[in-house]
């Protein structure tokens, strides 16, 4: 790590995404190209949170390589392992330990009304696990283990930090450091992130570009080659009428084209409006796929390169675990000496 990257003043954020499925462009434009921006002026850690991933049944044999890749592509957005911490959620014991803790304390009935929860245990049917209940309790502990000062989140997240701030400050501090004494845990704030990032479906122009959609149409992915891009694009959804616009709540679908237009070919939204106001869908569509190429062949071109060189990828998460382990063990300790817990001799 170089100096300034360890130095306090800076204000710590953490962040962190699943490793289920290939990264795709809402990830980036909505999370990653942000990370990118905020290791110049923050403390920066991310890490692949692969505990995450076994809260839904998964399958063992695509876990190590899509951790592996996550990891690839964070690096390969630019996420520079000589000022940010990378790595991985389950090389740091202290997750899982801390999680248990903070079950101990969570009531109940604040995970039973998280709408993700929710929403994702109606799609399961029966087949729920006690993780999926869990889950914002494991993303409480990433956070709170390392002292986040703000936490990059979108809209579906906020919820999740809000339990985070709700259980560190009613549920630890309140309870276990009561008079006003340091502390034990930060509470952390989120961090709003610039709007015009919400990347919608390709095939449905209202909702959100996602993972867990089965139609693979819906979304790009980062590593995506030139045809499939195009292929995908040809098909998304549009609508009769003849120019892109923004704004217009009739045509979700030209209002989501037309900011990834803009975007990916670095235009201001304005040009991209101006560029595109009297063209037709058969024009635009075509240059969309070709500004989607361009601007993810350099991403991709550095992807090769990081996998064809798996001992420096082991090297960045090996240093990733060990500074993170430092701080999250601190934190630990601490949250079990104010729980009472007898000295590990
Ligand atoms: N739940 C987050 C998501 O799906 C991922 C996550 C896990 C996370 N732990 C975190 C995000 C800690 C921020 C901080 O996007």
């Amino acid at each position: 790590m170089t100096e300034a990257a360890t130095t306090p003043a800076r204000p710590r954020v953490l962040s962190g995404v699943q490793p289920t499925g290939a990264l795709h462009l809402g990830n980036w434009l909505g999370a990653i190209r942000n990370w990118v921006d905020l290791q110049d002026s923050h403390d920066t850690f991310f890490c692949v949170v692969d505990l995450h991933a076994i809260t839904v049944p998964h399958d063992p044999r695509r876990l190590a390589e899509d951790t592996l890749s996550t990891a690839a592509l964070y690096l390969a957005c630019g996420i520079d392992p000589q000022r940010s911490t990378v790595f991985v959620q389950s090389h740091v014991s202290a997750h899982s330990e801390l999680c248990w803790l903070l079950n101990c304390v969570t009531p109940l009935n604040w995970l039973e009304r998280m709408i993700q929860f929710r929403e994702k245990a109606l799609k399961q049917g029966d087949n729920v696990s006690a993780g999926l209940l869990d889950y914002p309790v494991l993303m409480a502990a990433d956070i709170l283990l390392y002292d986040a000062d703000r936490v990059p989140v979108g809209e579906d997240q906020k919820q999740h930090l809000e339990l985070a701030r709700d259980i560190a400050q009613q549920r630890i501090n309140a309870r276990f450091a009561p008079d006003g004494e340091h502390p034990i845990l930060k509470v952390p704030e989120p961090l709003i992130l610039k709007e015009g990032a919400r990347v919608m479906s390709l095939t449905d122009g209202t909702s959100k570009m996602s993972k867990s959609d089965p139609n693979e149409g819906s979304r790009i992915t980062l590593l995506d080659p030139p045809e499939v891009i195009t292929r995908k694009i040809k098909r998304a959804k549009t609508d009769p009428v003849m120019g892109l616009e923004f704004g217009n709540p009739e045509r979700p679908e030209a209002d989501n084209l037309l900011g990834l237009y803009a975007l990916l070919a670095g235009r201001s939204r304005e040009h991209a409006a101006a560029e595109c106001a009297s063209m037709g869908w058969g024009s635009f569509k075509p240059l969309l796929a070709e500004a989607t190429v361009e601007a993810l062949r350099p991403l991709q071109t550095r992807y090769l390169e990081l996998r064809s060189d798996p001992a420096t990828l082991q090297q960045v998460l090996r240093a990733g675990r060990e500074r993170a382990a430092g701080v999250a063990t601190a934190t630990l300790e601490r949250v079990r000496a104010a729980l009472g817990f007898l000295e590990r001799g």
